[in-house]
């Protein structure tokens, strides 16, 4: 009933609309209260009451965007509302920790609640659709935009791209709570040319589809109402313009039918890829392509659509199309119905904003987002003692994250750490800054580390060295932070160091060796300060586990654990083997790493069955016992090796992660359900097959080969 009549209304509007009302729809321009890319618009009172902006992305507040809207609805010839867009990467008002962190928690149900309260609070503060979730697999820790990301496993893109998109959109899109989300940037972005942000991507066919695009389709299938094609070109073709890929696979194979936002200023772009020669071919490649909405185009729909229907490049079908794709999202975001539903009273969004439950949700996510990478002679938890404890480094005081629009909520590291060990005398000194350093800065940190009783170094990043346009050709400590820390290693004592960033960092060996411990904390958010204390203290037991290989040396990149295996395997005394002469193959840590204050010891992996058929399933158990002295949470992982095969699979493919939370001494069995869907891979062809033959299925705690206890079943032909 309800689509019937939206329907109805859609065809009216598109009757009585203009070329020039048409194609207004399908530009969007920037509010600018913030700033996300190299251009600005100006988006003025006779560009909205003219029809000639359907959408605005980076202007939110509810006075603002009542304003705004007001304009679009009351003095606009056909009244058509606007809606607004906004980047929520990781929350709004209450700050949830960047994706790359909170991914470590491998919790769907955490990612799809904090994804909910981000759209709770938009949707009180005029934000309709957010351009979330980031889900390009990446596996090159150069490239900065790792920090809004999934990390290097296509199932973990998967399972984030499903429970972001249920988050964000709720069960309905017109609910009170809930927004339009959009996947992004479609597809392999992640694979720039070494890293390099903006770079052009080179990849096989067979990764693109086995990787790159399963998070896709995931969230698709999860009813995703936005899709934002990459900046980057593949294989020649940029996929602002990518028929095959947008139209063919998308629309059709996948059958979306959502709307396509183009990325900021990129169908203007595709002038400087140098495959349009004018912003009238630009404009037409885009729309062609199946991109509904320009944003931030200069003029690329606006005035380069019209060229091309006089040029025949674009039928005025395809415009309809798109309009009508985008005028049903409004439909759906129930704009018609009131077009300032998501600008709430100031009470409103005063109540939001302070729900105590937000707080704990984002205490809960920071700490499930630490990972405990080494934790020698137990030096972890720390005691509660009357010695004295030296937080040391220029990422102690929050200054890392404050870079960003978190000001005033920033982890200040020794604060909390006082809080949480009343005994303790906590002292701070910054050593020098982040990436400068001081003589006299040095010295009083050295003082300090002989004087204490243990140091807690906290060293790394500000959170603007990742994200978008922060590419690092050397992913490591800056040198003043390197000083610093032989510095502080050089008093012996006992170093516990905490690593702020939004990738994986090339670590020193001696750093690795000579630390008592180490924690990768990331950006956390509101919850920073109070959950790295609960690690440390043990108020929190860490359970964080690595979505990403941390590489020892930048030459390694790419290094991700699902890798092809090679006819000649490393062995140490074959000079003729896949190795190299200076590094390792291992990765530093593996994807999965992560420690416990629980030992966790796994045995009797087992399946249901030893053979099956294609369409059978059958159930995996494996037998888990918590050894230490604390409860605690383990996280466990299955992968598949197809031992033989049309085409080369990959050495580990993961299936599927669970979780058991045991007591201390307590045992239990993980169970995991695989069907043969799950063996399936694609053939020569690209098309899925099932062959018969013997697989091996792995689990344990990470991807490193040492640790998985391995058992084998049989697909029968
Ligand atoms: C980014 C997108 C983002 C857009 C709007 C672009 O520069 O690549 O991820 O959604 O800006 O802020």
């Amino acid at each position: 009933m309800m689509e019937s009549s939206g329907t109805t209304r859609i065809e009216q509007l598109l009757s009585q609309m203009t070329l020039e009302e048409k194609i207004g729809q399908l530009v969007m321009l920037s509010g600018d209260l913030v700033k996300t890319g190299p251009t600005s618009a100006s988006v003025t009172h006779e560009a909205i009451v003219g029809g000639k902006i359907g959408s605005l992305l980076n202007l939110w507040g509810p006075e603002r965007v009542r304003d705004v809207q007001r304009l679009a609805v009351e003095e606009s010839r056909l009244k058509i509302p606007m809606f607004f867009g906004l980047d929520v990467l990781r929350g709004l008002s209450t700050i949830f920790p960047i994706p790359f962190g909170e991914g470590a928690a491998f919790d769907p149900k955490l990612w799809e609640a904090t994804a909910r309260v981000a759209a709770e609070e938009c949707a009180v503060f005029g934000v309709d659709i957010t351009f979330a979730p980031m889900i390009d697999v990446a596996r090159d820790p150069r490239w900065g935009r790792i920090q809004e990301g999934p990390g290097e496993d296509a199932l973990v893109g998967a399972r984030m791209a499903e429970a972001k998109v249920r988050g964000y959109q709720g069960p309905r899109l017109a609910d009170a709570g809930s927004i339009a989300a959009t996947i992004k940037h479609l597809a392999a972005y992640g694979t720039v040319r070494a890293g390099r942000e903006y770079a052009s991507v080179d990849i096989s066919e067979r990764s693109l589809h086995e990787v790159y695009l399963p998070p896709f389709r995931a969230g698709v299938a999860a009813g995703v109402a936005a899709i934002m094609p990459a900046f980057t070109d593949l294989n020649g073709t940029p996929m602002t313009a990518h028929v095959a890929i947008l139209r063919d696979i998308v629309r059709r194979e996948w059958g979306f039918s959502g709307v396509m936002i183009s990325d900021y200023s990129a169908v203007a772009e595709l002038m400087v890829h140098g495959i349009a020669a004018d912003q009238t071919e630009a404009a037409a490649l885009a729309l062609n392509a199946g991109v509904d909405i320009d944003m931030m185009g200069g003029g690329a729909y606006t005035d380069g659509l019209p060229q091309a229907l006089k040029r025949g490049l674009v039928t005025m079908e395809t415009i309809d199309s798109s309009v009508r794709r985008v005028l049903e999202l409004k439909e759906k975001l129930g704009l018609f119905e009131d077009p300032y539903r998501r600008c709430g009273s100031a009470e409103a969004v005063a109540a939001k904003s302070a729900q105590r439950s937000r707080h704990g949700l984002a205490r809960e996510a920071a700490r499930r987002s630490i990972v405990l990478l080494t934790n020698k002679d137990d030096t972890l938890p720390l005691r509660d003692s009357t010695g004295v404890l030296a937080v040391i480094g220029p990422l102690a005081d929050g200054k890392g994250e404050a870079q960003q629009d978190t000001a005033g909520k920033n982890p200040v590291v020794f604060e909390w750490l006082r809080d949480a060990l009343p005994q303790t005398r906590v002292a701070f000194a910054p050593g020098c800054e982040i990436e400068r350093g001081h003589k006299k800065a040095l010295a009083d940190a050295r003082v300090l580390a002989r004087q204490c009783d243990a140091v807690v170094l906290c060293l790394g990043e500000t959170i603007g060295m990742s994200g978008e346009a922060s590419s690092r050709g050397r992913p490591d400590l800056p040198h003043a932070q390197q000083e610093l820390a032989r510095a502080v290693l050089a008093q012996k004592k006992p170093v516990i160091v905490l690593l702020f960033s939004g990738r994986p960092l090339v670590l020193p060996d001696w750093l690795v060796e000579k630390a008592k411990a180490i924690l990768a904390v990331w950006f956390l958010g509101d919850g920073a300060g109070t959950a790295i204390a609960d690690v440390l203290s043990g108020r929190f037991n860490p359970s964080g586990r690595l979505t990403m290989s941390w590489p020892v040396d930048v030459g390694q990149i790419p290094i991700y654990f699902a890798e092809r295996p090679t006819g000649r395997p490393p062995v140490p005394a074959e000079h003729y083997s896949s190795k190299y002469l200076d590094m390792p193959n291992e990765p530093r840590f593996a994807f999965g790493h992560g420690l416990s204050y629980s030992q966790f010891e796994l045995s009797g992996l087992r399946t249901s069955r030893q053979a099956v058929r294609a369409g059978e399933a059958l159930d995996v158990t494996v037998d888990v016992s918590n050894k230490g002295p604390q409860a605690g949470e383990q996280t466990l992982f299955l992968f598949i090796r197809d031992l033989a095969s049309s085409v080369t699979r990959p050495a580990l493919e993961l299936k599927d992660f669970r979780k058991i939370t045991l007591a201390a001494g307590e045992s239990g069995a993980l169970n995991f359900h695989l069907t043969t869907d799950d063996l399936r891979f694609l053939d020569r062809d690209l098309q899925p097959k099932l062959e018969p033959g013997a697989f091996d299925i792995l689990v344990g705690a990470s991807a490193e080969a040492s640790g998985l206890l391995r058992t084998r079943i049989e697909v029968l032909g």
